[in-house]
């Protein structure tokens, strides 16, 4: 949550600052500033807004600067209500240094209470402007590395920083501890933000800064440091294979739109890389060794958040049903604090789009402590669980920006459904044979996927009829179980309309009291050993006047005469089911927030990546 960026160079910093803060603005827009210190004229200049950063944008044209050093701020407000007063950067009570923050600092109340006691004034209601009076209360004799490290070492929590010293313009500081930081390395020119997209305007070169580093950036220098030690670290650049056509809508009105018709090719990807010719399943950098370790296993945890969470629950349906191994989905907010019961014999799946989730981090942390193997299944290349991970498989699904998930989420399923076959492989529970008529299956997934994006003006239909609903209820059996909660976590995001999953045979036990008229219930049924115990639901929730939403396979007239609205998927292998009866839902909830005039790519209280507890 939030996002920062940061500019030394022989350009001018605004726009750089600017375009870098337009891709991180999926991290946190309820303000957005930036502060550039001009050499020429040795003052500093600070402009920020309250809302989106096309406010500030609208503020910078009236208002233009000239600077070469500079850092920005868009915000996801923790402490403190969004307002142009709490907006980022902050600068010391004496505007020596300023600063810009993503993360908490825990211990902002008795620091502040320290600081005030020797007469430091606080006029926001942020923690990061006690961090930024903190280190102005250690700076001495032009010190700021000594400053800043000083601060850090009294600062609790998980935050990641970029700062300027008003006497020094020549230099940027950064620091991160858990939150994001990638640099972006160009000629005479240096860059900072928390993910890569805002660098990739600009560079494609980047060094991933580890927890507890600071770096100190001139404009023909990057120097990497320890904060314990105080050493400089080598560490070699990688080259970001994303490209800024993938960053951008694409003809698209909406990130989320695009990204949901991203996802044929994603799924023919990810079968072309995981896949060779004489049907063997293989992982980017397994080696002998995580395979025997993988061998070994006796238990899978995924551990997960949102709709990666989701994705979990049917990676264990199918992790069980084809290796298995006695498999548990988990919420990674809950199982960091469960005290879980993990062995070294265990392995705890991460399941994440950013790799930066703060819970999810912590409970990979919490899963080592255990002796647990770890694996991360992450989009975001080099991000902090990928790196911390025993091992990582990469989801390639490419940059995604809309706040609802959806091609990363048919993505981490793909690569759940390879690894569940792997592991059946390496655990021998099916055969080549069997594994073989899988892939088969796998195989026909893109061009299902394209079909059943072909379905949009039903559903567009259906939307337009159904979009001033308040109340969606979403049900399904098995692996379209998951696919349900999934379908009402797209709809309450961006629509806000209240929407709720069920596994359908509770409907008796509770749900089945809200049925009347005025409410809908989609109804996931496609193909599958339990249609016809849909086809039961379907009919309670018709007798009692219920609207009918049913996803269905594409031939069931059965299900489509009794449906109020039938929206037809291609016919797949029944496991593979939930990745495709989730396009029709994305789409929905896409269709209801236009229709409801909602900021699809960009939802009220939501960020990209939730980097705080
Ligand atoms: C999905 O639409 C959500 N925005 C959200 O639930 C998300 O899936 C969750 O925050 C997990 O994020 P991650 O995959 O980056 O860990």
């Amino acid at each position: 949550m939030c996002g920062i960026v940061g500019y030394i160079g022989h350009r001018n910093a605004v726009p750089i600052l600017v375009k870098g803060l337009e891709h991180l603005e999926y991290r946190g827009y309820d303000s957005a500033g930036i502060a550039c210190l001009n050499l020429e004229k040795e003052n500093l200049f600070i402009k920020k807004e309250k809302g989106k950063l096309s406010e500030l944008k609208r503020e910078l044209e009236k208002h233009p600067a000239y600077a070469q050093i500079g850092i920005g701020h868009t915000r996801w407000a923790t402490h403190g209500e969004p307002s142009k007063l709490n907006a980022h950067p902050h600068v010391d009570d004496k505007s020596k240094i300023i600063l810009v923050h993503n993360g908490i600092i825990e211990n902002h109340s008795d620091l502040k209470r320290e600081l005030q006691a020797k007469g430091h004034r606080f006029f926001s209601g942020t923690d990061t402007e006690v961090a930024v009076n903190l280190i102005a209360s250690y700076y001495k004799k032009n010190n700021f590395v000594e400053a800043f490290r000083k601060a850090i070492s009294r600062l609790q929590g998980f935050y990641a920083f970029v700062a300027l010293d008003k006497s020094d313009p020549d230099t940027l500081y950064v620091f991160k501890r858990s939150n994001p930081l990638v640099i972006g390395l160009g000629k005479g020119e240096n860059f900072v933000a928390s993910d890569t997209p805002a660098l990739l305007p600009f560079t494609s070169d980047v060094v991933f800064l580890e927890d507890d580093e600071y770096a100190v950036l001139t404009k023909d220098k990057v120097k990497i440091f320890s904060l314990a030690t105080g050493r400089m670290i080598k560490r070699h650049s990688t080259r970001i294979k994303w490209n800024m056509a993938q960053a951008q809508k694409g003809g698209y009105p909406h990130f989320m739109l695009k990204e949901i018709y991203e996802q044929p090719t994603v799924l023919q990807e990810a079968f072309n890389r995981i896949t060779n010719k004489e049907d063997v399943i293989r992982f980017e950098n397994m080696t002998p060794r995580i395979e025997n370790r993988l061998r070994k296993i006796r238990k899978v945890f995924m551990v997960s958040c949102g709709t990666a969470y989701h994705a979990g629950l049917t990676g264990c349906l199918w992790m069980e049903q084809n290796a298995g191994i006695p498999s548990e989905a988990r919420v990674s907010s809950e199982f960091r604090y469960q005290k879980p019961i993990v062995t070294k014999n265990d392995l705890v799946i991460l399941i994440t789009q950013s790799g930066e989730t703060a819970d999810t981090l912590a409970a990979l942390r919490e899963a080592k402590t255990h002796g647990a193997m770890t694996l991360a299944v992450v989009n975001v290349l080099g991000s902090t669980i990928a790196r911390e991970a025993d091992y990582t498989i990469y989801t390639h699904a490419g940059p995604e920006i809309g706040v609802a998930s959806t091609k990363a989420y048919t993505a981490q399923l793909v690569t759940l459904v390879f690894l569940s076959l792997y592991m059946a492989r390496i655990k021998k529970t099916l055969s080549s044979r069997q594994i073989a008529g899988y892939l088969d299956s796998i195989r026909k997934l893109p061009k299902a996927c394209s079909k059943a994006l072909k379905q949009s003006t039903a559903i567009i239909n259906c939307a337009k009829h159904q979009y001033r609903r308040h109340s969606f209820l979403y049900i399904g059996r098995g692996v379209n179980f998951p696919v349900a909660l999934e379908g009402a976590l797209k709809l309450k995001e961006i629509s806000y309309a209240h929407a709720h999953g069920y596994a359908a045979g509770e409907m008796k036990h509770g749900p089945i009291a809200l049925i009347d008229k005025n409410q809908p219930v989609i109804c996931i049924a496609p193909h599958s050993k339990t249609r016809d115990k849909m086809l039961s639901n379907v009919e309670e929730i018709r007798a009692r006047k219920g609207i009918v939403i049913a996803i269905g396979t594409e031939n069931d007239k059965e299900l489509k005469k009794i449906s109020s609205y039938f929206i037809p998927v291609p016919k797949v292998d029944e496991s593979l089911s939930a990745i495709i009866a989730v396009i029709p839902l994305q789409l929905f909830a896409y269709h209801v927030a236009v229709l409801n005039r909602r900021d699809v790519d960009q939802p009220r209280n939501l960020a990209k990546s939730v980097t705080v507890e």
